[in-house]
């Protein structure tokens, strides 16, 4: 992919969001996923967690997953969301890992920024931190995290090596990921995948299993693990997918 390609597709990312930050404040919501091209599903927040936010923070879930039921966060861990959207993941992250521990929540996207800020004031959390960039340059140090988590983002990427490798660095050693994601089945090509989808859809830019696995490997990760949990459209799927950093 050309850098003018990839400038052009992060551009038409941070709209297609911000016009949904805007839907949401407006009253309306919006979801990851083309209208009538692909099912996304429910999201698979429990009552209880639903419970724990703001109306416009559950609203505003764009997610394919729930990936704070998958990362087990323990009393004060550090934990990441990557491209954090309205707040939902890093609020709930805050709750669990409590007042000695801290959430932060990445984002490019500004008007998503000031609606996360918003839910977190509504849901009265004060450990948590809305950082402005982009995933691909993560702005934390390196070994700084014990958990990355994210919500149907890293297919959005226009450069997926860059992303997997700051998770890498940003994870202290034995660091947890645990993240929701969009994943295609390994025989389908990257145009097929755009056929059932677009980019900003989170559809086109999903990466295989295979590619998943090799590339997390590539970036010092250990007991791998991409389970393909629902149906989005042929082929593609919503998923869980676990790693450790090694040691
Ligand atoms: C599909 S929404 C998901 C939001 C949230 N995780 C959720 O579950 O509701 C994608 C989010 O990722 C952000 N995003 C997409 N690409 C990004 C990038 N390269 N760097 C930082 N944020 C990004 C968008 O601004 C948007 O808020």
């Amino acid at each position: 992919m050309s850098t003018d390609t990839r400038d052009a597709l992060r551009e038409q990312v941070r709209e297609r969001y911000a016009e949904a930050a805007r839907a949401v404040t407006s009253g309306g919501s919006g979801c990851c996923g083309d209208s009538g091209s692909a099912d996304f599903g429910e999201s698979l927040y429990s009552a209880e967690q639903r419970g724990e936010l703001p109306d416009a923070a559950a609203l505003a879930s764009l997610g394919c997953g729930n990936p704070t039921a998958v990362a087990e966060l323990r009393e004060g861990e550090v934990v990441l969301d990557l491209g954090s959207g309205g707040g939902i993941d890093v609020i709930l992250s805050a709750k669990r890992v409590g007042p000695t521990g801290v959430a932060y929540g990445l984002d490019m996207t500004d008007e998503m920024l000031a609606l996360a800020q918003r839910n977190a004031r509504d849901a009265g959390v004060s450990n948590v931190h809305f950082l402005k960039g982009e995933i691909e340059s993560i702005p934390l140090p390196a070994e700084s995290v014990d958990v990355v988590i994210s919500n149907c983002v890293i297919n959005l990427s226009t450069d997926k090596a860059a992303v997997l490798a700051e998770i890498g660095r940003v994870l202290r050693s034995g660091g947890r990921l645990g993240i929701s994601d969009i994943v295609a089945e390994d025989h389908l090509t990257p145009d097929e995948r755009a056929e059932r989808g677009s980019w900003c859809g989170c559809v086109a830019g999903a990466l295989s299993r295979a590619e998943y696995v090799a590339g997390l490997e590539a970036a010092g990760f250990e007991k791998i693990n991409v389970e393909l949990t629902h149906r989005v459209a042929d082929g593609v799927h919503g998923a869980i997918v676990k790693g450790v950093k090694s040691t």
